[in-house]
Formats: C-alpha cells, structure tokens, sequence
C-alpha cells in the first residue's frame, strides 16, 4: 500500500497564518501538523508517500525532507492549483501505479491512529472505504447516507438538507478503482474535482463502497479555533521533561516541557505546557495548555490556553488566552493612557481589546 497526503490547499479559513505559512504546519505542541500525519501513515507499516504540494512546496519540503529522518521515502507531487481533493489523485497517478493507497488530509489530526480502519480495509478490500465521525453541523461536510451493514448508500458534499449527521473525514482507503471514477467526473459548480463524487460514482456504478466510524478524537486544523482545541488534546498527553534552565525562584507545574536552551526565570509554569528551544520566559505566569515556540521571548506576561510561534514576543501583557500569536510577531504593552491602543494589524487578523 502507498499513501497520498494532502498539503496543498488555499489555506483561506486559517488567515492571517496561512499568508505566510502553509497550514499543514502550523504546530501542535511544538510539531507541524503534517509530522503527526506521516508519522500515522508509518505506523501502517507505509513507507511509500506522495506529497502533495501547492505554491508552498519550498517550506514542506523543508520541514520533512526526503523523509529519512522518519523511515519514509517521500514524494512531492506539485498541483498547480488547488482543483480538488480527486484531482490531486489524478496527477499522483503515475507514482500511485495500480496499489491500493490511503489518502489523508494533511490538515487532519488523528492522535488514535487509523490502524484499526486500515486493517478492515485490508480484510474487506471494498472499492472505497471512508471514515465518518459524527458531527453536530453536517452542511459544511461531505455526509454519508449508510446501510445498517456499513455500506454506503448514498455521499453528498456539503448538502444543505442533509439526511445524516455522519461527516466524511480526512481519511480514505482506495483501491485502483477510484482511478475509472476520477476520470469519469466533471468539476463541481465550485470548479473542483470532488472526491465525494467520484466515490458516488463507484456507489452507483455497483461498486463496493464502505464507511468505518471513527471512535477516537479527530480534528481538522483548518480554523483557528480547531487549531487551539487541539493543541489542548494533544498537551493533555504530554510528559515532562527538561533540557532547558530554570531559576530557584521559578515554579512548574504538571508536565511541562522545556525545549534545549530555554530559560525560565521568576516564573510560574502550569503545565501542560511547552516552551521552545532558545525561548526565554521572564517574569511571568505561562499555562495551562499553552505552546510556546522556538527563540520566543515571553516578559513580565500572562498566557495562557495559547500557541505563540517561533520568534514571537509577548512583553507587559497580562491575561493573554485563547490566543494565537504568529511567528515573529511581537504583543506589549504602550506608554500611552489606557484608553488608547496602537495596532499594527495585518489582513484577515482578529484582535480583541476591552470594551
Ligand atoms: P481544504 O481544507 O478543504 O481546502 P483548502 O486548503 O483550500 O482550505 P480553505 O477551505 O480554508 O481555503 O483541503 C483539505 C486538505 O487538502 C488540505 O490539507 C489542503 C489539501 N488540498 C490539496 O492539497 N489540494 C486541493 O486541491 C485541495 C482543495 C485541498
């Protein structure tokens, strides 16, 4: 089996970040979205993956290489433009061959793992298999209608009036079949090749299509809300340990994780939280649940509930939360009266001050 992962995109739900940065690495506790997903697809015993990249391939290719760092052989696929989950198979076709594959979505967070469905695949070996998780708002999904065996009866891609609350989620199991499917489907009114109908089209064809629930915890990143949520989830699991310095006077609380070079002076961390490598933490009070990343300096600060990127700086705030602060940008405080704010606020930015 080979796997297909997703990293091209618009990105456009995740701005002002995805300006700058392609989604698939925006971090969760300190690691880019995208390790989390190739690590997933090595514990399938996959070591064959296509990457799919989109204008940011520069950055991809640094973060994971040619994949030896991870057992991997890596293949990046370049997609000119984002023209749909089914065209990206299309142009791996050539590096797909006629092996089954998993697709994943490179946005898609799975801590669980997907063991437990790659193996029904593997015992069943439909045309198709897709996961589907519950969810409370289906319109914005493609939604599964399925038979009392698990078989599926019917895909809609974002329906309006949807006729079940079973979303299909970032991960597929194809075998050579998808491959007649694609070729035979058109762009949908919002011009891309869907994934949802070229599976509709197996469906209709009489082709074995089946669905697994997905019961462990899964989030698409591609909002920043989600982005957060998931930061918690994943610094619930995390274990302490200590490569960096911290003071006598310093406190840290539950597992906190200190990257190589950083130092923690004055300061109260409650975990979970991580600070990065060569980050400095003065003065203030970081966590719970909070990521702060690489050569970061956090001074005389409150935060908490956040992820603060690589070279940012937070210095005088106080009672920062559920914030997201992007790489090299820098929040603190003014000597004006406080009644006055000076912003420097870049395009698709949310900023809230009091009232
Ligand atoms: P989406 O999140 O559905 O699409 P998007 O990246 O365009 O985001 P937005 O809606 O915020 O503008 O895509 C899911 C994943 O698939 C994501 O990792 C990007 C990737 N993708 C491609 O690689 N090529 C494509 O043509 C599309 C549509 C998505």
């Amino acid at each position: 089996m080979r796997a297909l992962v997703l990293a091209g995109g618009s990105g456009t739900r995740l701005r002002p970040f995805s300006y700058s940065m392609p989604k698939q690495l925006i971090p969760i506790a300190n690691t880019p979205v995208l390790e989390y997903v190739v690590r997933n697809i090595l514990d399938l015993g996959v070591t064959e993956i296509g990457i799919i990249v989109g204008d940011r391939v520069n950055e991809i290719q640094q973060a994971l290489g040619d994949g030896s760092r991870f057992g991997a052989r890596l293949t990046y696929i370049r997609q000119e433009a984002p023209l749909g989950l089914a065209h990206t198979v299309s142009i791996a076709r050539d590096f797909l061959g006629d092996d089954d594959f998993v697709m994943y979505l490179g946005d898609n967070m799975l801590p669980d793992g997907i063991a437990d469905i790659a193996e029904e695949f593997a015992v069943g070996r439909s045309a198709a298999h897709v996961v589907v998780c519950k969810v409370a708002d289906p319109r914005a999904f493609g939604v599964a209608e399925l038979g009392p065996g698990g078989e599926v009866l019917r895909l809609v891609e974002k329906p309006q009036q949807p006729r079940s609350d079973l979303a299909l989620i970032g991960v597929y199991f194809f075998t050579a079949a998808i491959h007649e499917a694609i070729a035979a489907i058109r762009p949908s009114g919002r011009g891309e090749l869907e994934i949802t109908d070229a599976i509709q089209w197996l469906v209709s064809a009489g082709a074995d299509v089946r669905a697994s629930r997905y019961e462990g915890y899964w989030k698409d990143t591609g909002k920043v809300g989600d982005v957060l949520a998931c930061n918690e989830r994943i610094l619930d699991g995390l274990r302490s340990s200590m490569d960096g310095e911290v003071d006598d006077v310093s406190v840290l609380v539950g597992p906190v994780v200190v990257e190589e070079g950083a130092r923690i002076v004055r300061s109260r961390i409650k975990g979970p939280a991580i600070i990065g490598a060569g980050t400095l933490v003065k003065d203030s009070h970081i966590g719970p649940h909070t990521s702060v990343g690489r050569g970061c300096a956090v001074i005389g600060s409150r935060l908490e509930h956040s992820i603060v990127l690589d070279g940012a700086s937070v210095t005088g705030v106080q009672g920062l939360h559920s914030s997201v602060v992007g790489r090299s940008a820098s929040v603190g405080i003014t000597s004006q009266s406080a009644d006055r704010y000076r912003l420097v606020v870049g395009d698709h930015t949310q900023v809230e001050v009091a009232a």
